[in-house]
């Protein structure tokens, strides 16, 4: 048996729910494929090919973002053809559920049919810094449900995620945020009094957006995602993201450090954000993983 997931992740979070479906899917004797979506859709993996296929994104502004709307338009038609989403987000709001409903819009016209969905929280890269103590619990329970999940995706189970009234109306004003990004992905620039020229932006765009020419020039092209890619993995934390640096996040979160719960954690100013959908988030894992041993 064969499996495909067709993954974009701006800084990582969405690739590591993927790998976690991985292991557990070649366990399971799967042979599995991780392909990270690009601009480059000229030689895309046919869907056909595989028994089991999987699309994963984060969630950007309540929807998927451009670059997989732009996958569903390259994909190879087929004929009915089930498939499953993965998704990663910040927050557990039940908003995020309809993030799928633009990029199925077109899937379904080329013949596929969502059978599952799954979504999981993961530390913000954009808005604000998660703590630590947070962005470890997120990414354990992650590490404990994802399996669970994949096996439900293997036996076949159907799993769809709540929509909500107007879902599909939201989620059209939302993606106002694809060309405002692209205008906005303009406007980025860089410290060079911090800047390193390490060119690790210029190589890990995913759409080529950064060009750093021979005078050390940075040139930003209009097709930025808003991956954040850029921004937060700069090792000297030089960029500045346009409109939206406000909401700007720097450096990898620790995600494999030990904490201690018995230790309190400082009050932040984002305590009480969507804590009772974090809590129901955390609680329902819990549940769902416990129900399983
Ligand atoms: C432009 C942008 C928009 C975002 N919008 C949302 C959102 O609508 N809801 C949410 O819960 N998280 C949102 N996030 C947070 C990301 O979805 C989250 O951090 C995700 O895990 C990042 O995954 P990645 O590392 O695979 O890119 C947004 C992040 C960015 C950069
Ligand atoms: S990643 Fe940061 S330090 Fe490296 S070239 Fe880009 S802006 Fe400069
Ligand atoms: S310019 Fe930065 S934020 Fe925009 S797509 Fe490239 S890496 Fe992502």
């Amino acid at each position: 048996m064969k499996a495909i997931i067709y993954v974009f992740s701006g800084t990582g979070n969405t690739k590591r729910i993927c790998s976690l479906y991985k292991d557990e899917f070649e366990k399971n004797g799967v042979d599995t494929t991780l392909f990270s979506v690009t601009s480059d859709m000229s030689d895309l993996p046919h869907p056909a090919d595989f028994d089991l296929v999987g699309f994963a994104y984060p969630i950007h502004a309540f929807n998927a973002p451009n670059i997989m709307l732009k996958l569903a338009k390259a994909i190879d038609k087929v004929s009915n053809k089930e498939i499953f989403i993965l998704k990663s987000s910040g927050e557990p709001l039940k908003i995020n559920n309809i993030s799928s409903l633009k990029f199925m819009g077109i899937m379904k016209k080329k013949g596929y049919v969502l059978k599952s969905e799954y979504h999981y929280v993961m530390p913000y890269d954009m808005i604000f810094r998660h703590t630590d103590r947070e962005a470890v619990k997120m990414w354990e329970t992650a590490k404990a449900l994802a399996p669970v999940e994949a096996r439900e995706v293997l036996a076949g189970k159907e799993h769809k995620l709540k929509r909500i009234f107007l879902g599909g109306f939201i989620a059209w004003v939302m993606r106002i945020e694809h060309p405002t990004m692209r205008w906005n992905g303009r406007s980025f620039r860089v410290n060079k009094d911090k800047c390193i020229m390490c060119r690790k932006c210029e190589k890990n765009c995913p759409v080529n957006n950064i060009r750093i020419d021979e005078d050390g020039k940075f040139h930003f092209a209009g097709d930025c995602l808003m991956c954040t890619r850029c921004s937060f993995g700069c090792p000297t934390d030089a960029f500045s993201i346009g409109i939206l640096n406000n909401w700007r996040i720097n450096g990898a979160y620790p995600l494999d450090k030990t904490v201690d719960d018995s230790v309190p954690e400082p009050k932040h100013h984002h305590h009480w954000y969507c804590k009772k959908a974090y809590i129901k988030y955390f609680k329902n894992a819990e549940l769902k993983i416990n129900q399983e041993k």
